[in-house]
């Protein structure tokens, strides 16, 4: 190989390299989506088990940092995080889905867990490390639990 085509070769790994890790890049936010269209499974969310995963403390446990009025009766509701009551009004199904897979596309700076990133967490308990918090059919799920939640 020549030179030049040693270093064309090289610059194309690099990019190469950068769009794989697109979504699950740690440090450069930019190539984090704010929204995707597409389903994660092709399957459509089951609202039933989203609400369960959100409620479930090892899963989403939404409500450790959002206040859901529907869910009033459920645990204590933390207010970290906006209330979610009406979210389905405020933000499309590619919103919300690229938000729960890693909300760091919209807000670099949050607190939020992303539910499906896998590498690039800090903090991780041993157990999760390597792991997503949640499934992609779950994300799904609570997608369609999100959708429900128009008005109060
Ligand atoms: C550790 C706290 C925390 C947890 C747990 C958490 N969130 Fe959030 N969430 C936030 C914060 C803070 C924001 C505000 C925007 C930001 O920082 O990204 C937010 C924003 C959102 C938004 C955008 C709301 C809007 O009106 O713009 C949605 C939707 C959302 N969260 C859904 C969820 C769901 C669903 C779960 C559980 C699967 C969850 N969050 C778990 C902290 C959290």
């Amino acid at each position: 190989m020549k030179y030049r085509t040693i270093i064309a070769a090289a610059a194309g790994l690099a990019f190469f390299g950068a769009m794989s890790s697109g979504a699950e890049a740690s440090k450069d936010n930019k190539n984090i989506p704010t929204s995707i269209g597409k389903s994660f499974t092709g399957k459509p969310g089951n609202a039933a088990n989203g609400r369960k995963v959100m409620i479930s403390r090892k899963k989403g446990n939404c409500l450790a940092c959002h206040v859901i009025t529907k869910m009033k009766k459920q645990a204590d509701q933390g207010n970290v995080g906006p209330s979610l009551d009406g979210v389905a009004g405020r933000l499309s199904v590619a919103q919300l889905r690229a938000r729960l897979a890693n909300p760091k596309g919209s807000n670099p700076d949050t607190i939020m867990p992303a539910f499906l990133k896998k590498n690039g967490l800090h903090r991780v308990m041993k157990k999760f490390k390597g792991k997503s918090i949640l499934s992609r059919q779950e994300v799904e799920d609570v997608i369609a639990y999100l959708m429900t939640l128009k008005g109060k």
